[in-house]
């Protein structure tokens, strides 16, 4: 199998293993059923990881009946499981065929034959981990909850479905097969079972970002490059000023949190607009991803420049001017989401958006770029956010640890 560092994009030396692309899913010359990435590592994967193709994102609510120990003994359970799957292994030795024939098998086995396909998973533990919303400290750890977890606030174009927001954990799974994801989340769910059950889940499909310098910016469910101004792996300066955690308790540092709105697009409003004004709603041109002040793809954004007409080419609500650091302070952030369908409504309109996924060092961050997008960004009205939550996703797991070690023996 090829293996490949935390963070570490596809290098020539990578491709050299001898792996041949054969179909349409493989990346950059490497047959995808054959990436693998490290589970262990000093930050968890599935954040600088180059964006997979796929993904499975899944919530848990933790039984009113789980104790503080059977807490930790899921945790230990998923991380011995989660170091097992990025293998392509089954969660288990005996797996999903060499258990004993009267007995259920430990692993599914739909995802025995498709390798690791770069799968990655990465957890994270919601503010109702450290105390529920009745206030009740559960597990011993509301003291440990950074100052920092705050609740995001309500913005105008939130219609959020309780249901399908929040949770206690969360498991993002990304790969470049969506079997390979479900999997992931189907066996990690059924190892819960009596201790956590899932809450919500959602799958997604195309990456709507770049999350390193060597991947080509893909475009979203809008027909727009998106990514190409994200913070990528190789910015290590940049990501230690805006994605990893450097404040507040010690069993943080090095994680993030993770951002998840489930963000529908009016799919067949947008596709009835003029070219010139999709554009003029992003702020770039569609085609090239090329900033509307001019320049190629990568060029950054002149705000101030202005056309024959004195009007400024990038109009000041549009979204790339609302969103960009220079209109929130300097703070950026590592966009990682992926456009989902989730079918159709009974008018024949597609049920369709962004599950937007974003890290940050903190939510108050996120949330200052949030609601200068929500005050007065033209993007606003074509979107309409269904779900919300914000996970704290610790440090990366060392062999011989459990994720989130840290918070329970540190
Ligand atoms: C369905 C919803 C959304 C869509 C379709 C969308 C699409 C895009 C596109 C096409 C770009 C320009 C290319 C790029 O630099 O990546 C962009 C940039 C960006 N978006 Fe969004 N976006 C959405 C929601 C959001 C939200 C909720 C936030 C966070 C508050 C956000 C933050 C950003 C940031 C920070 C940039 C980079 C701006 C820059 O530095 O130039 N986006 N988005």
């Amino acid at each position: 199998m090829l293996a490949l560092g935390l963070g570490g994009g596809l290098g020539v030396g990578a491709v050299a293993a001898g792996v041949v692309a054969s179909s349409a899913g493989s990346r950059q010359g490497v047959s995808s059923g054959a990436l693998e990435y490290p589970f262990h590592g000093e930050r968890q994967g599935g954040i600088l990881t180059p964006a997979q193709d796929r993904l499975h994102f899944a919530a848990f609510d933790v039984r009113a009946a789980t104790s503080r120990n059977d807490l930790v003994g899921l945790l230990r359970d998923w991380t011995y499981a989660a170091s097992r799957l990025v293998m392509g292994l089954g969660v288990s030795a005996s797996g999903a065929f060499d258990g004993r024939p009267s007995l259920p098998a430990d692993d599914t086995g739909e995802a025995a034959d498709l390798g690791p396909s770069g799968l990655t998973l990465t957890f994270g533990f919601g503010r109702t981990l450290f105390r529920t919303a009745a206030g009740e400290d559960r597990f011993g750890v509301a003291d440990r909850m950074p100052r920092e977890f705050t609740p995001l606030p309500k913005q105008a174009n939130d219609f959020l479905d309780a249901r399908r927001s929040g949770g206690d954990l969360c498991i993002q799974a990304c790969a470049d097969d969506p079997q390979v994801a479900v999997h992931a989340i189907r066996n990690l769910t059924r190892l819960a079972v009596g201790r956590a059950q899932l809450r919500w889940s959602q799958s997604g499909f195309g990456r709507t970002s770049s999350t390193s310098t060597t991947q080509v910016t893909p475009r979203n469910l809008f027909g727009q490059k998106d990514g190409t101004n994200n913070l990528k792996a190789e910015h290590s300066e940049k990501l230690a000023e805006h994605v990893w955690i450097a404040d507040g308790p010690t069993w943080t540092h090095g994680g993030s949190y993770l951002v998840a709105r489930r963000i529908a697009m009016t799919i067949e409003v947008w596709d009835g607009l003029q070219l010139q004004e999709q554009d003029r709603v992003l702020g770039r041109d569609k085609r090239s991803g090329a900033p509307l002040s001019g320049g190629d793809e990568f060029t950054p954004p002149d705000f101030t420049k202005a056309g024959d007409d004195g009007k400024r080419l990038i109009d000041e609500r549009s979204h790339v001017f609302r969103v960009h650091p220079d209109s929130n302070g300097g703070v950026a952030m590592l966009r990682r989401g992926y456009n989902y369908v989730d079918g159709n409504d009974d008018l024949g309109r597609l049920d369709a958006g962004l599950f937007f996924i974003a890290f940050v060092k903190s939510p108050e961050r996120f949330a200052r770029v949030h609601t200068n997008m929500a005050r007065d960004d033209m993007f606003v009205e074509y979107l309409k956010t269904t779900s919300s939550s914000v996970f704290l996703v610790p440090p990366g797991v060392r062999p011989n640890e459990y994720v989130g070690q840290a918070l329970f023996e540190g």
